[in-house]
């Protein structure tokens, strides 16, 4: 499948993604060389998800399993999850995602696949963050990437991929695009592995300094 069409399909899901994130999304999974599942963590109404299955699709059709409780309904009046099910369904991709209807600390239980891209969007605080990482990091074959959204703007995330990617052996070419860190899975870094996660890191925490000063300018802007 074009990265184009998978553009038109995914711009007619409302979520939390921007077009940048969801075309890195969809060449990652388009990478991805069948030594294992994709597994998001976080969908909503499946806009990363239809990214990630039409990527899976242009490239070896790895499945793709979507973890997310859906315990909410939206401002429509309507569940997420079952409007997460017809966006999946519009979009063509419903043979290829499993939807796994449980926190990622319960599915990872019952979860016994090796993943080759693990995709990490659902609780945001540090504690969540770090503990989808511990609990799925073993899953993932060495070589295979680990991505998070909202690894800026988010302090817990942030907090966590300077201490548990960026600075991390476990770890190589480590880089922060748009708001996603993402970092290949490794025994331990090699020095060019290594280099690559610091250059990511200088480049991360540049960006983190520009969104504080834009955010310390907001509040002096709105300060009445
Ligand atoms: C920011 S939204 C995900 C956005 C989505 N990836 C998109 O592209 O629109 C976060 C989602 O994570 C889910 N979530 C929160 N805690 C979770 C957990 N422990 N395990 C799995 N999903 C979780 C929420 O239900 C919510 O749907």
């Amino acid at each position: 499948m074009q990265m184009k069409l998978a553009e038109q399909k995914a711009a007619r899901v409302e979520g939390f993604l921007n077009l940048r994130e969801g075309r890195l999304l969809f060449a990652l999974a388009r990478a991805a060389r069948g030594r294992g599942a994709i597994v998001e963590i976080g969908s909503h109404r499946g806009k990363s998800t239809v990214w990630i299955a039409c990527g899976s699709l242009s490239g070896r059709a790895a499945p793709v399993y979507a973890v997310d409780p859906w315990e909410r309904t939206g401002p429509d009046g309507r569940r997420h999850q079952e409007v997460f099910l017809e966006n999946i369904r519009a979009a063509g991709v419903e043979k290829l995602v499993t939807p796994i209807a449980m926190r990622s600390e319960q599915a990872i239980a019952s979860f016994d696949q090796p993943i080759e891209f693990l995709f990490i969007d659902g609780d945001h605080s540090y504690e969540g963050v770090r503990l989808d990482l511990e609990l799925w990091y073993p899953k993932v074959v060495m070589g295979g990437i680990v991505a998070f959204h909202d690894s800026v703007q988010f302090p817990g995330v942030a907090q966590l991929m300077r201490e548990a990617v960026f600075g991390s052996a476990r770890f190589a070419n480590a880089r922060c695009s748009h708001s996603i860190t993402l970092a290949r899975k490794v025994e331990h870094a090699n020095p060019i592995g290594a280099l690559r996660s610091r250059l990511g890191a200088w480049s991360f925490e540049r960006k983190h300094a520009r969104l504080r000063r834009r955010q310390a300018l907001g509040h002096r802007l709105h300060k009445p």
